[in-house]
């Protein structure tokens, strides 16, 4: 596993350097925004997604160059999801991170203009040349990601999560949302890398099941670390869910069987790996992780 530590932490560097160099540091008075935006990419994380996309994309030898550059605007893109996320409309959350949210170190305004920008600057920076020579690659990208976070992905899945909070949600209905909210985003990671690797039909496929069956593990894990978690370590507060009357795979099945449920799905997400053999290690490890992780 340490193999997997260290890659993380390399994807996380790397990130962090694209990251930077792709919201340079602004002047003028419009220059709170973009503060705003390098403050809360620069937050920390774990970087969840861009090793998603490295990982996916090194499968099929594709240059850090052009990957990092997706990496980097799907971590936006998360970034922005979560600024939003925290604002007193929506989860009214003051620490992410382990630092004060966007809205608590600026301005609710200067919140929600920071996640649109980022949010923009991602589909500039995936459509921009310099992240593959190809337009048709580029744009299959654009269309794949838009796909995966509007109205039928993250975010309907965020307006699931909210009207949630009225009504009884069952299994079904909660796996749908979690799909929508966490598993979009984390699966059009492992498609971005799959779209740059010109990966085949059959190993589109497979990604796709194993992105599936790691998104529903990663939201039952973080569903579980708002009962079970540290605040300190997590960077974020717990016993929210509850508190805001959300229905969650925990509260319908109970700390035991959502556990267990998460373990199934990492050894199913595993098994979808089996055509990439050795290569597929780290994508391996990475679901082992997403279901022991503290953070
Ligand atoms: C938290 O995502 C929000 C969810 C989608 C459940 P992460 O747990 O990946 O958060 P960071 O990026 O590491 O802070
Ligand atoms: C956030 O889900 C999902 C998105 C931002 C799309 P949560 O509300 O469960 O995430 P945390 O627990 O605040 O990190
Ligand atoms: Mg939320
Ligand atoms: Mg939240
Ligand atoms: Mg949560």
């Amino acid at each position: 596993m340490s193999e997997f530590t260290d890659a993380l932490a390399d994807v996380a560097a790397a990130t962090e350097t694209a990251l930077l160099k792709l919201i340079p540091a602004g002047d003028g008075p419009e220059s709170q925004v973009i503060d705003a935006m390098r403050y809360s990419v620069m937050a920390g994380g774990k970087r969840l997604r861009p090793f998603l996309v490295l990982a996916t994309a090194d499968l099929f030898n594709v240059s850090r160059a052009c990957s990092e550059r997706v990496a980097a605007a799907l971590e936006m893109i998360h970034t922005y999801s979560l600024i939003h996320d925290d604002l007193p409309a929506m989860d009214d959350d003051d620490l992410r991170r382990g630092k004060p949210t966007c809205h608590v170190e600026y301005d609710e305004a200067t919140a929600i203009l920071a996640g649109d920008a980022l949010l923009t600057l991602a589909f500039e920076v995936i459509a921009h040349q310099d992240t593959h020579d190809s337009a048709k690659i580029r744009s299959d990208i654009v269309l794949e990601v838009s796909k995966a976070i509007g109205a039928h992905g993250m975010v309907g899945g965020q307006m699931l999560d909210l009207v949630a909070e009225d009504h009884v949600l069952g299994v079904s209905e909660i796996t749908r949302l979690q799909r929508m909210k966490t598993g979009a985003l984390i699966n059009c990671s492992c498609q971005a890398g799959a779209i740059l690797g010109k990966a085949s039909e059959t190993q589109r496929h497979l990604l796709n099941a194993y992105a599936h069956d790691i998104g529903l593990a990663f939201q039952i894990a973080d569903d579980l670390l708002d009962i079970e978690g540290d605040p300190k370590e997590l960077g974020k507060a717990t016993k929210k869910d509850e508190a805001a009357g959300k229905v969650t795979f925990v509260s319908l099945l109970g700390v035991e069987r959502a556990r267990e449920q998460a373990e199934i799905l990492t050894d199913q997400a595993m098994k979808h790996l089996e055509i990439f053999g050795e290569k597929g290690n780290l994508l391996r490890d990475l679901a082992q992780f997403v279901i022991e992780r503290r953070n």
